[in-house]
């Protein structure tokens, strides 16, 4: 829902994702700013990503008719208005006070999915209650495996359809913008997920900071044997988040993933990950069409989206432009997000001469293959 301020934004005045920045940094204090926006190490990763997936070339195919075409797709039997989830991301309410419920719902509106981090600052029964497409659960396994069951039961009780097991963070990556501005997870802010579970959880998050706060949800001894653990313990499918190898891939189809999730975590963990543009390829080929396979970092238009689905990927998350958009202007500025992502990705396919999600191969970006 809209706040009084956020009617002062002319949102229809806005045509790009990065102008949502542009508002969402006036709007956030520099610590906020600096909590969304920073990466690991140096950002090369971060930057990277993006980098990568604007310099691949887009061969149009022209004299197709393209009157009538579609956006839609479905992922895991779910349909989707376009090949679109809203990322795990920490901390909705830090950008706006209807947090992960605005989200949601501006992803319900716009016929997307959302997946709906561990450390959210709302409930994941209130966000299956407002939620009109499908949502996925991110987690990450930590010390307490009594504690993941129970997140995992109250997870699935709630109505998520799939599991995000996050891998790439045995460790938390050395971010140095949350270190410079002394990030805090912000006072009267709790992560509503982890409340009340589990006795290795502490009650008071406020004020301990994101090593402090959060150390205890990760670990750093976490094997393959985890990931199949959790898929005989869990009763929808487990995706794994956070994979930029054709061996891992396999490894973990093996151990029971139901997809793939090629990721480093919009550059927060590894500085000097190759971007994902480079390791979706080779991920998408040792998948072979077994199960979805879904890739982030660095979408920032429809032309990336339509790159990403020409190498392979079944639908893409999008992590910091639904953060912008949502401090920018609560449900409306994702919606406004979502709006501008799909409408260029419709434009790309019309202009590339592809009407359906189905025909976007690798084709438009190397006919040579074709
Ligand atoms: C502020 C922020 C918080 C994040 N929190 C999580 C999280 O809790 N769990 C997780 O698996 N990934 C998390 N991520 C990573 C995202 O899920 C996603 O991989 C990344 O944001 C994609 O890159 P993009 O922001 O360039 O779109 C976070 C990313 C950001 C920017």
């Amino acid at each position: 829902m809209a706040t009084d301020d956020d009617d002062t934004i002319n949102l229809a005045s806005i045509h790009s994702l990065e102008e949502i920045e542009v508002v969402a940094r006036e709007k956030l204090s520099e610590v906020a700013y600096a909590y969304y926006a920073g990466a690991a190490g140096r950002e090369r990763t971060h930057e990277r990503n993006r980098l990568a997936w604007e310099a691949i070339p887009i061969w149009h195919r022209v004299m197709v008719d393209v009157a009538r075409r579609s956006t839609a797709t479905t992922l895991l039997n779910a349909p989707l208005s376009a090949p679109i989830l809203a990322a795990p991301t920490a901390l909705h309410k830090m950008a706006h006070p209807d947090g992960e419920l605005a989200t949601v719902r501006a992803c319900g509106s716009r016929g997307i999915g959302m997946v709906l981090s561990s450390l959210a600052t709302t409930s994941v029964e209130e966000v299956c209650r407002a939620a009109k497409g499908p949502v996925h659960f991110q987690i990450y396994i930590g010390p307490d495996r009594g504690f993941v069951r129970e997140l995992v039961a109250r997870a699935i009780a709630a109505g998520v359809c799939a599991l995000q097991l996050t891998v790439d963070a045995p460790v938390w990556g050395l971010r140095s913008r949350e270190m410079k501005t002394g990030f805090r997870v912000p006072e009267g802010m709790s992560l509503a997920n982890l409340q009340g579970l589990g006795a290795s959880v502490p009650r008071d998050h406020t004020g301990v900071g994101i090593g402090g706060a959060l150390g205890w949800t990760i670990s750093a001894s976490l094997t393959w044997r985890d990931l199949e653990w959790l898929c005989e313990i869990s009763s929808v499918p487990v995706l794994v988040k956070g994979i930029c190898r054709a061996d891992d891939a396999q490894t973990a189809l093996r151990a029971g993933a139901a997809g793939i999730v090629v990721s480093n975590h919009g550059g927060r963990q590894l500085d000097g990950a190759p971007a994902t543009a480079e390791s979706l390829p080779r991920v998408a080929e040792a998948v072979a069409h077994r199960v979805p396979v879904i890739v982030d970092g660095g979408i920032r238009s429809g032309a990336d989206m339509f790159r990403a689905l020409a190498l392979g990927a079944t639908a893409v998350q999008v992590g910091r432009p639904i953060l912008y958009g949502l401090a920018a202007a609560g449900e409306a500025g994702v919606a406004r997000a979502i709006d501008l992502l799909v409408e260029d990705f419709d434009r790309t396919m019309a202009l590339a001469g592809c009407p359906l999600v189905g025909g976007i191969t690798r084709d438009f970006l190397d006919p040579s293959r074709g």
